[in-house]
């Protein structure tokens, strides 16, 4: 077997993937990871969404999960070795890239990720890497000490100063038994961010040259030292929000309040953990950005003097907080804009929800409010997906269905990226 071999496509409907709309050649690179054998069902996925998938292995990944199988999903050969010998057909890695829309490597190991970004290519899979002239969408998966290395984050960044599309690794239970970042993403979320990637075509990054600043999470106000009051948004909107906007190209700060979320790479975060710290902060970054979303859960209440120490509990049987109102940001700064875009979300409950985020969105005059049901099981808070509606820009309205965050924060930007296009500064 020879390269021409790889590179003739057998679709798995006999048909040449990329000569349909939306539909694409993938070519998939699989490195040698625990969580390789979740790239079978990557694989599957994007067959299903009628992409075709050529698929390279390296070595250590035919450890973890034999090539038979990719073969048979793929109902094509799986190119493992750079040189043939009796026993094994070489690939020629030209020919494997030949008609391939977007290169895929999931999981990324951190061996992999480390020769991709020194430009090393010893394996036909860094080798078909550093001949690919198309997207590249990289899904790293290793264990928590690997991911946190600061060599791997340099090469992390790296890959995407070098313009690769990274789908950043979740949080959870590892295959070590360890809790924290490096797990593979959902195969869902790799097929989305691959279809956001094909989407974009040469202008995925139509947010560069932009400044786009986002606040993210819950802002806790003291009662005393110790107690606040708080409410339970977890910052992973405004995570996918940053995610996506650098993605695209944009320099991203995320003025964030109590979020217990893994930093990224290529984002600039700025501490503030009360309505009035992220009053300040927003206050002194929306000067430099273009576009502003306003995605933090701020306190619409504090109390009133906070005591320094803490409360003594034998003191009464009951204990009354004086609340004050906070400042209303996203109304201070829409009135201090001059050249800016200006994106709102509305976090609301109930039936009556709807016309209330329409309303804040007149009222403080922005561009787009995305409403959210908090009432609604899997919108809003904590989880891994939202259900939203984004109102605006103009008379237009999407109500979308549940999706994961990272998916509505693409549509989001979307939505809010032609008007940055459209300011006066033609940011
Ligand atoms: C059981 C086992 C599990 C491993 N899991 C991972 C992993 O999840 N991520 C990773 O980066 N390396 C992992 N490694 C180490 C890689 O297999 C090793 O760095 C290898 O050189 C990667 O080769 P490749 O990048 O050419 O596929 C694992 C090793 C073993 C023995």
């Amino acid at each position: 077997m020879h390269a021409g071999h790889f590179a003739r496509r057998i679709s798995h409907d006999g048909r040449s993937g990329s000569s349909l709309p939306g539909v694409a050649e993938i070519l998939m690179g699989v490195t040698g990871g625990i969580a390789a054998y979740k790239s079978l069902d990557v694989l599957r996925i994007l067959q299903r969404h009628g992409h075709g998938v050529s698929v390279v292995m390296t070595h250590t990944a035919e450890r973890f999960v034999g090539s038979a199988s990719f073969a048979a999903l793929s109902g094509r050969e799986v190119g493992t070795h750079l040189f043939g010998d009796s026993e094994q057909p070489g690939y020629h890695h030209l020919d494997v890239n030949d008609g391939k829309d977007l290169m895929l490597v999931a999981p990324a190991s951190a061996n992999t990720i480390s020769q991709m970004a020194s430009g090393s290519a010893t394996s036909l899979l860094t080798s078909c890497y550093l001949a690919f002239r198309g997207p590249v969408v990289v899904a790293p998966a290793m264990n928590t000490s690997m991911w946190l290395h600061p060599a791997t984050a340099r090469n992390i960044n790296m890959l995407r100063a070098d313009g690769v599309h990274l789908v950043d690794p979740e949080s959870g239970l590892l295959a070590d038994g360890a809790v924290g970042p490096g797990r593979l993403a959902e195969p869902t979320a790799i097929v989305d961010a691959v279809e956001a990637v094909l989407a974009g075509g040469s202008a995925g990054r139509d947010l560069a040259g932009t400044t786009v600043l986002i606040s993210a999470g819950g802002t806790r106000e003291p009662i005393d030292a110790v107690r606040y009051v708080g409410n339970r948004s977890s910052g992973r909107m405004g995570w996918a929000l940053a995610a996506a906007a650098r993605d695209r190209g944009a320099d991203v700060v995320v003025v964030q309040a109590n979020v217990d979320l893994p930093r990224e790479a290529g984002i600039r975060y700025v501490d503030a953990p009360t309505a009035a710290a992220m009053r300040d902060a927003c206050r002194a970054e929306f000067p430099g950005c273009d576009m502003l979303i306003m995605c933090a859960a701020v306190a619409d209440y504090r109390p009133i003097d906070a005591a320094s120490g803490k409360l003594d509990k034998s003191r009464a049987d009951a204990l009354t907080v004086q609340m004050e109102r906070t400042t209303d940001i996203l109304a201070e700064l829409s009135a201090l804009r001059e050249d800016q875009v200006l994106v709102g979300f509305a976090a609301e409950h109930g039936p009556e929800g709807l016309e209330r985020a329409r309303g804040k969105r007149q009222r403080k005059s922005v561009d787009i409010v995305v409403h959210n049901d908090a009432a609604v099981e899997g919108a809003a808070f904590e989880g891994a997906d939202n259900i939203i509606t984004i109102i605006g820009p103009g008379e237009s309205e999407q109500a979308l269905p549940r999706m994961s965050k990272r998916q509505c924060a693409e549509r989001i930007l979307d939505a809010a990226t032609p008007l940055v296009e459209a300011l006066p500064s033609g940011a």
